[in-house]
């Protein structure tokens, strides 16, 4: 595709005054000596045994659950599929990238990032001397190329071709640690650096008709623009890992911003987190339902750092099977209880505690992803994998294995959409808060699914109606 490839230089005749440079020696070549200009510092971190350099690129460490649970899924995928092409549309440093190459053994990953530094540096030939490299090449001439590289950065006709820039130096010295060819033939890429919008760049892909199996496109806010050409440039089958962190919307402090991103109207509920998640995969069945496609989460992750709303998504051709997972939910402020609505119900809604005046204290949110949040069978496999893996026998890995085992509890299809808080329970009933054990094991013994909410650690996923978890924690608070 041509918009990979590096300029040519420019024969322009002007003489080649060098700038003032204040820094005489050049460095000899090694992706870890790349000149970093002032305005980037290398900053070593190590994530599940890889060491990597973040720079000044944004990077939260609070996002290694996010990367673990990516690469488990992309793992899986390889092993299915027997062919894994990756897009990291918003790269940062390129951990994630690189992550999918080394754990998830990734055929090809395309590491994307848009940054503003990156794209004075995007012409840069540091890439074609680790080729160099990796082809044998005698690194005494390599070095000697370099320098005179190095040096025609500081040359006002060469500048704009031959930048060495900081980002894109950080996260090519990330990606180096996996030669850029091999695999199945020698001349195959593994992976490649590039610094576009990631809007534009999918668009490019689709309109040159190539797919990846798996796109992660980590971004910021309520951004929903990239669902449309992120579905464009997957394949049939493959994976969609989505990110929002707009908590303020999904507290439902602007629900008409949220009909403008996700097309769902989302006001306050206590449960707003878990409604954080639906939206953004009731945005992808939307998108992808335009296209003549559905998607299906294989998990949905919470993280309060940020905060930071995850899903993964499958893509699969026709429409949704089940037409109840795409619908509304109503939440009655007076008796605290929440339902799903489908399309064909909208019209007569009402809440249990008083059929006859409804209007007051029903909040209907949607249309949003009403479904279960995970498909039970994949997170047992990727529990299975971690386990393999030995992410699940270290401190970090406990919490890795927790979360699993929650969201397996969570994805139960008895279980509808919310959770409920002890604390909502209790003011309900006018009780201490009961313990959540002994509140779960009560509505396990009354015939409902119950589970803890990964979202929430003090609230509870259940059939059982609110008004039921209020005669629990009374009975529950005088047998104290
Ligand atoms: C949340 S950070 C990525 C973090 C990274 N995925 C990780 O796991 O460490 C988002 C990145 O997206 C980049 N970005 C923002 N808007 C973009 C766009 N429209 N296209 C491509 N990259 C973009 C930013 O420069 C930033 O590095």
């Amino acid at each position: 595709m041509t918009f990979l490839s590096p300029k040519t230089l420019s024969p322009s005749p002007f003489p080649l005054l060098p700038h003032k440079n204040p820094n005489t020696k050049p460095p000899y070549f090694h992706p870890r000596s790349l000149p970093t200009d002032t305005l980037c510092k290398s900053e070593y971190r190590t994530e599940r045994g890889l060491e990597f350099d973040t720079g000044e690129s944004f990077f939260r460490q609070e996002s290694a659950t996010g990367r673990d649970l990516g690469v488990l899924a992309a793992s899986l995928h390889r092993k299915s599929n027997g062919c894994l092409r990756v897009l990291d549309a918003m790269c940062g440093c390129g951990i994630r990238s690189l992550r999918y190459l080394v754990e998830a053994e990734a055929d090809f990953v395309l590491a994307n990032d848009a940054n503003e530094e990156c794209r004075q540096g995007q012409d840069d030939y540091s890439e074609y001397f680790l080729d160099l490299i990796v082809y044998g090449v005698n690194t005494t001439y390599i070095n000697n190329i370099y320098v005179a590289f190095y040096w025609l950065q500081f040359y006002p006709t060469f500048k704009s071709c031959v930048r060495l820039s900081g980002y894109r130096r950080v996260i090519l010295a990330n990606m180096w640690r996996v030669p850029r060819r091999g695999g199945s033939g020698e001349e195959e890429k593994r992976w490649a650096v590039t610094h576009f919008d990631a809007d534009r760049l999918m668009t490019e892909y689709y309109l040159q008709r190539e797919y990846f199996d798996l796109i992660d496109v980590d971004s910021f806010g309520s951004d929903s623009s990239y669902f449309r050409p992120a579905i464009n440039a997957l394949k049939w089958g493959g994976l969609l890992y989505f990110t929002s962190t707009d908590g303020y919307t999904s507290g439902g402090n602007r629900p008409y911003h949220s009909v403008a991103s996700y097309g769902a109207y989302v006001c306050r509920v206590p449960y707003s987190n878990e409604v954080g998640l639906r939206k953004v995969i009731g945005g992808a069945v939307r998108e992808a339902s335009v296209l003549g496609y559905h998607v299906t989460p294989l998990f949905s992750y919470y993280s309060f750092h940020g905060p930071v709303f995850r899903v993964m998504l499958r893509l699969s051709r026709g429409m949704l099977p089940d037409k109840r997972h795409y619908g509304f939910i109503g939440y009655c402020k007076r008796c605290g209880h929440s339902q799903a609505f489908s399309w064909d119900e909208l019209g007569g809604i009402d809440c249990p505690c008083d059929k006859s005046n409804v209007s007051g204290s029903l909040a209907v949110l949607g249309p949003l992803w009403t479904g279960p949040l995970h498909t039970t069978t994949y997170i047992t496999e990727m529990l299975n994998l971690a386990e393999q893996w030995g992410w699940t026998n270290s401190g970090m890995g406990l919490d890795l294995e927790k979360l699993l085992r929650q969201m397996i509890d969570e994805s139960h299809p008895g279980l509808p959409p919310g959770y409920i808080i002890m604390d909502e329970v209790a003011k309900r009933a006018k009780v201490n808060s009961p313990r959540i054990k002994t509140m779960m094991s009560s509505i396990h013994e009354e015939g409902y699914v119950a589970c803890r909410s990964h979202i929430a650690s003090n609230a509870l996923k259940t059939n059982c109606p609110m008004a039921e978890c209020v005669r629990i924690a009374k009975e529950l608070n005088g047998a104290d």
